[in-house]
């Protein structure tokens, strides 16, 4: 789904990139020339179709996602039976061509691919390495639509990141979970994983009768036959396939209503009710109070789901419904992590980035969002969360800049903490009114789409009439600590 410049650009295949480069970025038009009337026609040239790339060309992961081609709805169905450890699934993917192609890429991780077909026809598919090459009957016309549906089944694994630990399906003592940034998707389906390429998702989840299976989005039924139950999910905003999570097993589930959307948390039975319960259960206030300062919630559901499971200690704010490590809760209430997930919501979600290098745009902005959140909520005030950070933070955050962090230092501290101060550096420069103003804008003109980080650098500079360069240049790229921002 392609809702930004940006969003083209990356959906654009290395291998196209030579054939579309003059007619524009992602350009459908048809690079032949028009025939003229005045002429005899001359035998149209033969198309010429090229193979999808094997990658978005994101500079920190040169192989998530694939080019040629723009995705704009996935229905995966799966059963999972965790007695055996086995999927079985059969995906649909929408999406159209954005250039002639005679074959493209979808990224799959291990798994046994039984049957692909292209708009109902057999296509020729195989594999290299965590890539599936499709090569359909007839080549597809830039522009056109095409319906691609996988059948495949196995034993998930999920993928080894060197650097940034596991990410992906997880067989648990009862269940699953499938979880990870900045990949995870392609151990359960099979997908054009980069954020780039956003879509809305349809999920059916079969699991064993007793077995709650939890997605993204909103509850779209539940029906049981004979030893299995087949859980429904939609997420209707577009949504990076990061942010796709399903969480099996067995939970206290609450469910509600609130603006009128659905609210479906989920806290495992492992977890004796208690505080998990109580800070998952402040979701909706804490999304209310972030509405005041982001503008309106982005999406159509609200929700929480904690896991206990030994070999995921952080939390990831999958679309709608963010995953949580009870870690979090084991010495008592925890609305920070909440505020820090929900903020999530409008940036990196709803406003996601373009290439992974900007990442600080959504970790910076969401612990921006927890010193917001302790503020409001009676605790210490943003400036005082800077202030520590500023005068107590080691010289490896001073040495890092959050803006080219580089893939070991992706989730580290300097795009956290330093992210945050960022944000209130550029709050101090410009004043609460154009800040606010700043953080409502970024988020309604982006919203569903892809942005980077020169964009919000140029609204800052076009919302406030101030130039901030050299505030960015320091506080994002710079390699020691930045001279000390007045106060608020
Ligand atoms: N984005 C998540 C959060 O800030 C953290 C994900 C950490 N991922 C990782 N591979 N360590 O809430
Ligand atoms: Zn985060």
């Amino acid at each position: 789904m392609t809702l930004s410049r940006r969003t083209l650009c990356a959906g654009t295949g290395l291998l196209l990139a030579g054939m579309l480069g003059l007619a524009g970025c992602g350009s459908a038009e048809d690079p032949a020339p028009a025939p003229s009337s005045a002429a005899p026609a001359a035998p149209a040239a033969p198309r010429q179709f090229l193979l999808g790339a094997a990658g978005v060309g994101d500079a920190y992961f040169p192989t998530y996602g694939n080019g040629g081609y723009d995705v704009s709805r996935y229905t995966v169905k799966v059963r999972y039976d965790p007695a055996e450890d086995r999927l079985t699934g059969t995906t649909t993917v929408q999406a159209a061509a954005t250039g002639d192609l005679s074959a493209f890429n979808l990224d799959l991780a291990g798994l046994t691919v039984r049957s692909v077909t292209v708009d109902g026809a057999p296509a020729k598919h195989g594999r290299k390495g965590d890539e599936l090459v499709v090569t359909p009957a007839r080549g597809l016309i830039a522009g056109n639509g095409f319906v691609v549906e996988i059948a495949y089944d196995g034993k998930p694994e999920p993928l080894r990141n060197e650097v940034l630990g596991s990410g992906g399906f997880l067989h648990t003592d009862e269940g699953a979970i499938a979880l990870g940034q900045p990949e995870s998707a392609s151990t359960w389906f099979p997908v054009n994983d980069h954020p780039s390429d956003k879509a809305t998702y349809d999920f059916e989840i079969t699991v064993p009768k007793g077995l709650t299976a939890v997605s993204n989005g909103v509850p779209a039924g539940k029906s049981t036959t004979g030893d299995w139950t087949t859980w429904k999910w939609a997420e209707r905003s577009p949504m990076a396939s990061y942010l796709s999570t399903v969480v099996i097993g067995k939970f206290r589930i609450t469910e509600g209503e609130h603006k009128g959307r659905p609210v479906f948390h989920a806290v495992t039975t492992d977890l004796p009710s208690g505080a998990a319960d109580r800070s998952i259960a402040d979701t909706v206030e804490v999304t209310d109070y972030l509405e005041s300062v982001f503008g309106p919630y982005p999406f159509e559901a609200y929700g929480g789901v904690v896991i206990s499971d030994a070999r995921i200690r952080y939390a990831l704010e999958t679309q709608s419904r963010p995953v949580y490590s009870a870690s979090f809760f084991s010495r008592g209430e925890n609305t920070a992590v909440v505020a820090h997930e929900m903020a999530h919501q409008w940036f990196g979600n709803s406003v996601s980035l373009a290439r992974w290098q900007d990442i600080w745009l959504n970790e910076g902005l969401a612990t921006y969002a927890e010193w917001l959140w302790a503020e409001h909520d009676g605790g210490r005030t943003a400036q005082q969360e800077f202030d520590d950070r500023y005068a107590g933070s080691s010289g490896q955050v001073w040495r890092t800049p959050p803006g080219e962090p580089g893939v070991p230092n992706l989730f580290s501290e300097s795009v956290y903490q330093r992210g945050g101060m960022t944000v209130h550096a550029l709050r101090v420069a410009v004043g609460d009114k154009a800040f606010f103003e700043i953080l409502k804008t970024w988020a309604a003109q982006n919203r569903d789409a892809n942005a980077t980080t020169a964009e919000f650098v140029a609204l800052a500079e076009r919302v406030s009439g101030k130039q901030l360069d050299d505030l960015f240049e320091a506080w994002l790229y710079g390699k020691q600590r930045p001279d000390r921002p007045g106060r608020v």
